[in-house]
């Protein structure tokens, strides 16, 4: 090999451990609010006179070897257990964040160091399906209060029938779908799920017929117009008819005058 294809070869190498470096991402964990955690050490077994520290964003939380633990920190939220493994409690959503743990055997040398990042998230509430009737076609919506973004879905017959990135108004979350179909009764599932939980709600929808309440109320309207129409009519037709019987009664007391004299 030359003094270019050594350069090149190293260049390859260089560029390998980059890409390797940036894919090698820490570790998701999540957790549910008011619940508690467990934080395990990735791919590491902790041997005896090891010492192990957690860490919060640099923050030191524990350090211990076995079952001899000094807390940094609230001693009554966490627990670092003989393993190594870090037990959280009571979990709060100010919980989430980066942990680091390292490990050092008795002659101080680093044997690991790994990062976690911790999810909280609480559990989602059930989703409620409301609806809409209109002539051609059926609006559903789908619902639920929740104060992070949850991911909602629309089934039926458990295929999924529309998918969505939910859109937020006040801490409810929700999608919307109009359904055309003929026939007027259908049923849907809601689903509304994140990374520690999941719920459906079921509904069957039954549109009364194919008039909206648009129509409805445009028909009503149109019919109290024309009883209207027809009582001025019918008042009309009554007055000029008096009118012509008040006038022929005149005509008739006035021959009747006309002959005594
Ligand atoms: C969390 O737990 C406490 C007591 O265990 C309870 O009072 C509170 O309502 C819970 N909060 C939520 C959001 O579930
Ligand atoms: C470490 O010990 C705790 C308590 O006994 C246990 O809950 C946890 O699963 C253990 N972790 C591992 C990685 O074995
Ligand atoms: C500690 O780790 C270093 C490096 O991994 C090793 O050379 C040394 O022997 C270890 N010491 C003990 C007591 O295991
Ligand atoms: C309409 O759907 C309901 C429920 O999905 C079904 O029971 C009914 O047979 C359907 N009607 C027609 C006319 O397809």
């Amino acid at each position: 090999m030359n003094f270019r294809g050594i350069f090149l070869a190293k260049c390859l190498v260089v560029l390998f451990s980059c890409v390797k470096g940036s894919t090698d991402k820490a570790p998701k964990v999540y957790g549910i609010r008011n619940d508690s955690v467990f934080l395990n050490i990735p791919d590491f077994k902790v041997e005896q006179q090891q010492e192990v520290s957690w860490l919060k964003n640099i923050l030191p939380l524990t350090k211990g070897k076995g079952s001899v633990v000094k807390y940094y920190k609230d001693k009554e939220k966490y627990e670092q257990f003989p393993n190594g493994t870090l037990k959280i409690d009571h979990l709060v959503e100010e919980d989430s964040g980066n942990y680091k743990v390292t490990v050092y055997n008795d002659t101080g040398s680093l044997q690991v160091e790994e990062n976690l990042i911790l999810s909280v998230q609480e559990m989602v509430t059930k989703p409620e399906i409301k609806w809409t009737c209109s002539q051609k076609s059926i609006k559903v919506t789908c619902e639920v209060k929740q104060k992070n973004k949850p991911a909602l879905r629309l089934l039926q017959n458990n295929k999924i029938l529309f998918e969505r990135q939910p859109t937020d108004a006040n801490g409810i979350w929700k999608i919307e779908y109009q359904h055309k179909a003929k026939n007027r009764t259908a049923k849907f599932q809601c689903e509304v799920k994140n990374d520690v939980s999941m719920k459906t709600t079921d509904q069957e929808i039954k549109c009364s017929g194919p008039l909206d309440i648009i129509l409805i109320g445009s028909i009503a309207g149109g019919a109290v117009v024309f009883v209207i129409f027809l009582a001025l009519l019918i008042y009309c037709i009554r007055k000029k008819r008096a009118e012509r019987y008040e006038e022929q009664g005149k005509h008739l007391k006035l021959s009747c005058c006309c002959m005594t004299t």
